[in-house]
């Protein structure tokens, strides 16, 4: 597993999700109230991008059909989605927010 640079905290203010491309995946990163989180950008209903999507706390909505997760650990908390979405662990050097990637 090695751990990237994604992003910078000043980048990602509270509340916010943007959408990252590295190591040949799209990665989404969001800021909840302060924690950041990592995940798969695409919906794994039919891929919609999620950092487009609604941020409620660690609950992530999906705009495309309603689909909603929990981005602390992917489990799905509301169809039409079946299948959890991956999250990544997330560490903080200073203002670097890394990722592992396996
Ligand atoms: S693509 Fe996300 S709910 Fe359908």
């Amino acid at each position: 597993m090695s751990k990237i640079k994604i992003a910078s905290l000043s980048d990602l203010p509270p509340g916010k999700m943007k959408e990252y491309r590295i190591a040949g995946k799209v990665i989404a990163l969001a800021n909840c109230e302060g924690e950041i989180k990592a995940f798969d950008g695409f919906c794994t209903h039919e891929k919609c991008s999620l950092a487009g999507g609604f941020l409620d706390g660690f609950t992530l909505t999906c705009y495309c059909h309603g689909a909603s997760f929990d981005i602390s650990t992917g489990e799905v908390l509301a169809p039409p989605a079946t299948s959890p979405l991956k999250t990544y662990p997330v560490t903080l050097v200073g203002q670097d927010i890394m990722i592992e990637l396996d």
